[in-house]
C-alpha cells in the first residue's frame, strides 16, 4: 500500500489488515505486516507484526501494542502485508510473512510461491555467516538482498537492481514485493509464475490508457528509470485483485520478470531484459467487479451464499451464448479456433478437486456430441506421468481461480509439446487465463468459499456449450442437441426447485451429522455427482467420504456396508437405472438403510429407501447439475451442526499456487 496524502497510521493499518481478511478465503494460517517504525524518522526503521490464525488475531494484536501511535500522520508511506498458508514451516509466527534480512529488519519481503533452491541459497548464505530464524523457503531472499547490499562495495545500486540481482539467483514461482530501511518510502514488487498486480488509484484523471515498459540490462549497476507519463499511483500492490477492489478498479497485470518500483509517488514498470517483439506497454484495466458481490449478504456462509446463487451463475454462464431460437451456441473466445479443434486427435481436460470432477461430469456427452476421444485428467497425475500430448491435441484448463499450480504447470507442459491449449476459468485475467490459446470465461462471479459450488455448475454449462458448439454441423445429432438446448433453458428453474428442498436436506443432515463416515454412490452421468459430493463433505465437515462407482460395488465397497453404514445412492431415469437399482438391492440385502436422489414419482425406489430427495427430472447430461445441489446442501448443513467453519475449513486452501 502506497499513497501521498497524509494518513494516520491507523488508516494504515486497517487498509492493510482489510485487505489481508479480503484474500483470507483462500486459506490462511498466520498474517503479518510491516510499516515504518514510529518516531520522527519513520522511516528509519521498520516494524514487524505477525501473528498464527486469522488476520483477526493479527488486527487485535496491533491494537493491543502500546508502542504504536495510532494517531501519528505520516505523509508518504508504504506498508506490506501478506496471509501465509503454510509449505515449508508449520504455521508460527517466526514463519510468517514479511520474512526479514536481520534483527534490524533491513530489508522486509513478501513472497506468494515457492523457491525451490532455497536449500543450495541458504547454505551458501549460511557459509557467510547469516543466521536463518525460520524454516521457510522464502527467508533466503531478504537475506540474499541485504548480502547483495552489504558487498555492494562503493558502487551506487538502487533498489530495483538489488531485486533483480536477487531473482536472477532464484528457482520457483515467486511474487515478491521488497521494503527496505536503506530506500524509504520506495518499494519494489516482481513477479515469476505467481500473479502479480497493481491497482492505480490516480489523484488526477489518468492522462494514459496504458504504462511504457522500459528494459534495463541485468548487468547495469543502475537501472535508468524513466517516469512513466504523468501517473501518481497512491495505490496497491497486490497478488489478487479482491484485496484492493474497495480502493480501485484501474489495474495493471505485471507480466513475468517485470519489475515495479514505487517512488516519490510515482510508479515505474520495467524489465530485466526485454525479448524481440514483446509489448512494451501493460495497459490499465478496469475491472467490473463491484464490491457487494463479494459480500455475504443475509447468508451465513459465502458457500451457502454461493449454493442459491446458483439459478443465476448458470444463467450467467449461458448468457448471450445460446440462441434458444435458431438452437446455436457460440463460445467468443473459442471461435477462431474452432475449425482447428474439430480437426484434433484428442480432448484432454485437466484440473484439480472440483474442476477435475466438472471434467468427468461432462465426458460422455463430449464423447457423443464430439466423437472424439477424451481423457480427464488431475493435473499432479497428468505431469506425474509425463503423459505424451501431441500438437493434434486440444488440452483443456479447468480452474475456478485460474491459478492453481498444479494446473498451470500442466497447462505450460502441454503447451511446449505444441498442443492448442483452452482455459476454462473464473478468474478473468488470471495466469491461465493469460497463458492459454483461447478460452472460455464460465462469468459465475467471485466465489468465496473454499468448498467450491456455483462455479461447478457454471464450468459443467460451459462444457456442455462446447459439446454444443462442436456438433452444430452434425445432422445426426440435431434432435439431441435440441433436447439438451432445451433443457439448458428450464435449468435455472428446476435447480430453484431444487434449491426449495432445503428444509429437508437440513432435516437429513440433523440425522447424518454424528456420523463418522458417509458413502455416496452412483454411476453414468452421476459419477461425478457422487465424487465431487464426497469431497464436499470431506472438505467442511471432516467426515470420512467416497464417491462410489456402483459398478465397482461388488468389487470391494460392499463389504462396508451394514445397517450402520449411511450411504446415499444417486437413481435417476437414465440409462443406468436399472443397474443402480440392481445395486440398490444387493445394498438392502446388507440390511443398508440408503438415502436416495432420486426423480420424483419414482415409487419403486421410494419403497426400499430409508429416505428420499425427490427431484425434478431433466435431460441424462444436465442431471449432475441438479444431482449435486442436495450434496453440496447436505455438506453445508453437516458442517455447521458439526461446528465449523463453513468457508475456511482446517489445512485447505481456495486458491493452491504451490505444487
Ligand atoms: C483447491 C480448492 C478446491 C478446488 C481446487 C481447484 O483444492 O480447495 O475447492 O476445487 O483447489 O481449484 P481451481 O481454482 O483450479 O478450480
Amino acid at each position: 500500500l502506497n499513497y501521498r496524502v497524509p494518513r494516520t497510521r491507523r488508516d494504515i493499518f486497517q487498509t492493510l489488515i482489510k485487505g489481508l481478511q479480503r484474500l483470507e478465503y483462500r486459506g490462511y494460517d498466520s498474517a503479518g505486516v510491516a510499516v515504518d517504525g514510529s518516531g520522527k524518522d519513520h522511516a528509519a526503521s521498520i516494524s514487524l507484526y505477525k501473528k498464527t490464525g486469522k488476520v483477526k488475531a493479527l488486527d487485535e494484536e496491533i491494537y493491543k501494542n502500546n508502542a504504536i501511535d495510532f494517531e501519528a500522520e505520516l505523509d508518504t508511506h508504504f506498508g506490506i502485508a501478506h496471509t501465509r498458508w503454510a509449505t515449508h514451516g508449520e504455521p508460527s509466527p517466526v514463519n510468517s510473512h514479511p520474512h526479514r534480512s536481520d534483527k534490524n529488519n533491513e530489508f522486509v519481503v513478501i513472497h506468494n510461491g515457492i523457491i525451490t533452491n532455497y536449500k543450495e541459497l541458504r547454505k551458501y548464505l549460511v557459509s557467510k555467516g547469516y543466521e536463518f530464524e525460520s524454516e521457510t523457503d522464502t527467508e533466503v531472499i531478504p537475506k540474499l538482498i541485504k548480502y547483495l547490499y552489504d558487498n555492494r562495495e562503493n558502487e551506487y545500486v538502487s533498489f530495483s537492481t538489488l531485486v533483480e540481482r536477487v531473482i536472477k539467483q532464484l528457482e520457483g514461482a515467486f511474487a515478491l514485493v521488497f521494503k527496505s530501511i536503506h530506500f524509504p518510502g520506495e518499494a519494489v514488487a516482481t513477479r515469476r509464475g505467481s500473479p502479480l498486480l497493481i491497482g492505480v488509484r490516480c489523484q488526477y484523471e489518468l492522462s494514459t490508457e496504458q504504462i511504457p515498459v522500459h528494459s534495463t540490462s541485468s548487468s547495469s549497476s543502475s537501472s535508468c528509470l524513466m517516469p512513466s507519463t504523468k501517473l501518481h499511483p497512491a495505490g496497491h500492490i497486490t497478488s489478487l485483485h479482491i484485496a484492493i477492489i474497495e480502493h480501485t478498479n484501474k489495474v495493471i497485470y505485471l507480466e513475468d520478470d517485470d519489475v515495479a518500483v514505487v517512488m516519490e509517488g510515482k510508479l515505474y514498470v520495467h524489465r530485466i531484459k526485454r525479448k524481440a517483439g514483446e509489448d512494451p506497454v501493460r495497459v490499465i484495466q478496469t475491472l467490473q467487479m463491484e464490491l457487494q458481490q463479494i459480500m455475504k449478504g443475509n447468508f451465513k456462509a459465502f458457500m451457502q451464499k454461493e449454493i442459491f446463487e446458483q439459478p443465476e451463475s448458470v444463467v450467467n454462464t449461458m448468457r448471450g451464448r445460446i440462441c434458444f431460437d435458431s438452437n446455436t451456441v457460440i463460445l467468443g473466445g473459442l471461435s477462431d479456433h474452432l475449425k482447428e479443434i474439430k480437426r484434433c486427435r484428442r480432448l484432454i481436460l485437466i484440473g484439480c478437486g472440483t474442476s477435475y470432477h466438472a471434467g468427468v461430469a461432462t465426458r460422455q456427452i463430449l464423447e457423443e456430441l464430439t466423437e472424439l476421444p477424451v481423457m480427464v485428467e488431475l493435473a499432479s497425475d497428468f505431469l506425474d506421468r509425463i503423459t505424451p500430448v501431441f500438437r493434434d491435441d486440444v488440452c483443456f484448463f479447468i480452474s475456478q481461480s485460474g491459478e492453481t499450480a498444479d494446473t498451470l504447470m500442466a497447462l505450460r507442459y502441454c503447451k511446449q509439446r505444441g498442443a492448442l491449449t483452452v482455459g476454462v476459468t473464473n478468474t478473468v485475467g488470471s495466469s491461465i487465463c493469460r497463458e492459454t490459446d483461447c478460452g472460455v470465461h464460465i462469468n459465475a462471479g467471485p466465489e468465496v468459499g473454499v468448498a467450491s459450488t456455483k462455479a461447478y455448475t457454471s464450468q459443467f454449462v460451459s462444457l456442455i456449450m462446447f459439446a454444443l458448439m462442436m456438433s452444430e454441423d452434425r445432422l445426426s445429432m440435431q434432435q439431441r442437441r435440441l433436447e439438451i438446448i432445451n433443457g439448458l433453458k428450464k435449468l435455472p428453474e428446476l435447480i430453484k426447485e431444487v434449491l426449495a428442498l432445503d428444509d429437508q436436506i437440513k432435516s437429513i443432515a440433523d440425522e447424518l451429522y454424528h456420523q463418522r463416515s458417509l458413502l455416496v454412490m452412483g454411476r453414468g452421468y452421476n459419477y461425478a455427482t457422487c465424487l465431487e459430493g464426497a469431497l464436499k463433505i470431506k472438505e467442511i465437515t471432516y467426515m470420512h467420504s467416497e464417491g462410489i462407482m456402483a459398478g465397482e460395488l461388488k468389487h470391494g465397497p460392499l463389504a462396508l456396508i451394514d445397517k450402520h453404514m449411511p450411504v446415499i445412492m444417486i437413481i435417476m431415469r437414465d440409462a443406468c437405472y436399472k443397474k443402480c437399482h440392481n445395486a440398490l438391492q444387493q445394498i438392502t440385502a446388507r440390511q443398508g438403510r440408503p438415502i436416495i436422489l432420486c426423480c420424483q414419482d419414482d415409487p419403486e425406489i421410494s419403497k426400499m429407501a430409508y429416505k428420499t430427495i425427490e427431484l425434478p427430472q431433466t435431460v441424462d447430461c444436465l442431471q449432475g447439475i441438479l444431482s449435486v445441489i442436495p450434496l453440496q446442501l447436505i455438506s453445508f448443513h453437516l458442517a455447521v451442526l458439526r461446528g465449523y467453519d463453513v468457508d475456511y475449513p482446517r489445512n485447505l486452501a481456495k486458491s493452491v499456487t504451490v505444487e
